[in-house]
Parts: C-alpha cells; sequence; structure tokens
C-alpha cells in the first residue's frame, strides 16, 4: 500500500492479517504518527536484527553477545528468521511497524517495531515436541554468543513452558522490540494487540517469557504472571537484576458463548 492511501489523518493505522495471509483493515488508535502494521517481508530481516539489537543491547542482548553484535552472529540470525518465516508461514507470524513518516533512506527501510509470534494451533504430541527439541538442537548456537549463559537462558525457557503448557495449542508472543526513541508511543501495544487479536479468533491462550519493560504492558493486555523465571543476570556481568516472569492470557471466550 502506498503512503498516499493514509492522509494526513492523525491515526494509528493497524493492518491486520487473515489466517490465510490476506491483510484487510481494521481499526486506527489516536496518534500523531503515520504506523501501519504489516507482515515481515524478507528484505526487513537486517532491520529485524538491528531493532533486536536495539532494544534489547544494554540487557539480555548484551550478555549474549560480550563481543557485540558481529556480523557471524547478524548473519545466523537473519537465516534462522528467513527459514522460519518461510517454512512455517502459517505458524511464525512475525509483524512490523512502519513509520511512513521516516525518510526513504532509513536504514530501516522505515521499520521501527516488530512483533514475533509462534501458533500453535493445535495439540501436539510427544513425538512433535521431541521433533522440535531435535530440530533446535541442530540448529545449534549463533556464532559469538556465550553458550553457557543461552544453555542455561533456553533450558528454563523451555523446561518451563513444558511445565506451564505441557502439549496444548497455545500462540508465543517469541519476540517484542520497538526501537528506543519510539517507545511509549504504543507500537508495542500495536503489535501485541495484532496477534492477541489472531489468538482470540481461533479460541486460543497466550503465553510469553516477560522482560522487566514489558511486564506491565503485557499485564494490562490481559496476561498474568504464572511463575518468576529464575535467572541471575548478575552472574553473567550485568550491573543490575534482569527479573523475567512467565505469563498466560486466559484463552477469550467470545460474546455470545459460554
Ligand atoms: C517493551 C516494549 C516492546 C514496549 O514497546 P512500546 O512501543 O514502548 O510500548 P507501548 O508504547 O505500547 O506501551 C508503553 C509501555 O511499555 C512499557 N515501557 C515502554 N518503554 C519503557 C521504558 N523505557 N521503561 C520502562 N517501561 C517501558 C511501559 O509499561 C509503558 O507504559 P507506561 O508508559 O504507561 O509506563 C519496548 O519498550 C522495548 O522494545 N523494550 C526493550 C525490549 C523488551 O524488553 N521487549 C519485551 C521482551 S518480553
Amino acid at each position: 500500500m502506498s503512503s498516499e492511501g493514509f492522509g494526513r489523518v492523525n491515526r494509528l493505522h493497524h493492518e491486520v492479517f487473515n489466517d490465510k495471509n490476506e491483510r484487510r483493515f481494521v481499526g486506527s488508535i489516536e496518534s500523531t504518527m503515520r504506523l501501519e502494521l504489516l507482515r515481515l517481508a524478507e528484505k526487513d530481516a537486517n532491520a529485524y536484527c538491528n531493532i533486536c539489537w536495539a532494544a534489547f543491547n544494554d540487557a539480555f542482548m548484551g550478555l549474549m553477545y560480550p563481543n557485540g553484535y558481529t556480523e557471524s552472529a547478524r548473519a545466523w540470525a537473519k537465516g534462522s528468521l528467513l527459514e522460519d518465516r518461510q517454512e512455517n508461514p502459517d505458524r511464525n507470524r512475525i509483524m512490523k511497524v512502519i513509520d511512513h513518516d521516516l525518510p526513504e533512506s532509513d536504514s530501516n527501510g522505515k521499520v521501527i517495531g516488530i512483533g514475533y509470534w509462534k501458533f500453535y494451533t493445535q495439540e501436539r504430541t510427544q513425538a512433535d515436541l521431541d521433533a522440535e527439541d531435535k530440530k533446535s538442537e541442530e540448529k545449534g548456537h549463533p556464532p559469538d554468543c556465550n553458550v553457557a549463559l543461552l544453555d542455561e537462558f533456553h533450558g528454563n525457557i523451555d523446561k518451563y513452558k513444558r511445565e506451564i503448557l505441557g502439549r496444548q495449542p497455545y500462540v508465543l508472543l517469541n519476540v517484542l522490540a520497538v526501537l528506543p526513541e519510539y517507545h511509549r508511543k504504543g507500537v508495542g501495544g500495536m503489535l501485541i494487540k495484532e496477534g492477541l487479536q489472531q489468538a482470540d479468533q481461533l479460541g486460543l491462550q497466550s503465553y510469553l517469557e516477560a522482560s522487566p519493560m514489558g511486564r506491565a504492558l503485557y499485564q494490562r493486555m490481559g496476561y498474568e504472571q504464572v511463575r518468576e523465571f529464575e535467572f541471575d543476570a548478575r552472574k553473567w556481568g550485568l550491573d543490575r537484576d534482569l527479573p523475567h516472569v512467565c505469563m498466560l492470557r486466559p484463552a477469550q471466550v467470545a460474546n455470545g458463548q459460554s
């Protein structure tokens, strides 16, 4: 869609997709910015990495990549993202928000925020779970990362997910990141609402591991804390605690249904 389609109205335009990946307009919220929510395209892989690094480098990603986000690490992340996106686009729904008022020369192609959702719409068998574990093991670690830290963190992520959700269907908010200069302007909320709207259409619960910065926003969106995440960031060199929590938003019952 070209930016002419927006006019100079003070609204956040919110585009969503149905389960056939067809784009349809849903709504808007008051704002002075011209924003649009779309599926992430292949050309946006670099922007995705830049936004993650900008959002997380002073916290988890800084610990994960103690020597910075190297070219090899970025290339690995881009490859992994594009593989996910291509392999199972219905499960791996990766969204972006673009700011139409940024110049054409913007280094992130006007992308200012990303939200990566995973839709597990059916109950999985033990064999499905084992296959997922095997795939993630084969994928290995990104280059130049702190392997011990990642193993501990992801080990906990997997353990808690299995304890809390077992084989149940659910929607995972896998990554949410907004460029720091755009924080507190509604971009994160826009990305969350989009995924939850899709989850609600399918009658699915949603789960995530919340960073300290995300927790209050997730609570406002209906997620509840279901357990604390054991992670000692100081042990890995951070100068402060980084208390993550596991949060679950129950499946919403549509109006008129019991
Ligand atoms: C969490 C995050 C995605 C929210 O995006 P956003 O566009 O700022 O979100 P919204 O504008 O819709 O909502 C704003 C709320 O987010 C939280 N928030 C956003 N920026 C924050 C900041 N710098 N410090 C503390 N909380 C912040 C607050 O709860 C805020 O509400 P408030 O202004 O009433 O306090 C964004 O801050 C971010 O990318 N943070 C770093 C990465 C991260 O922690 N991601 C979440 C992983 S689980």
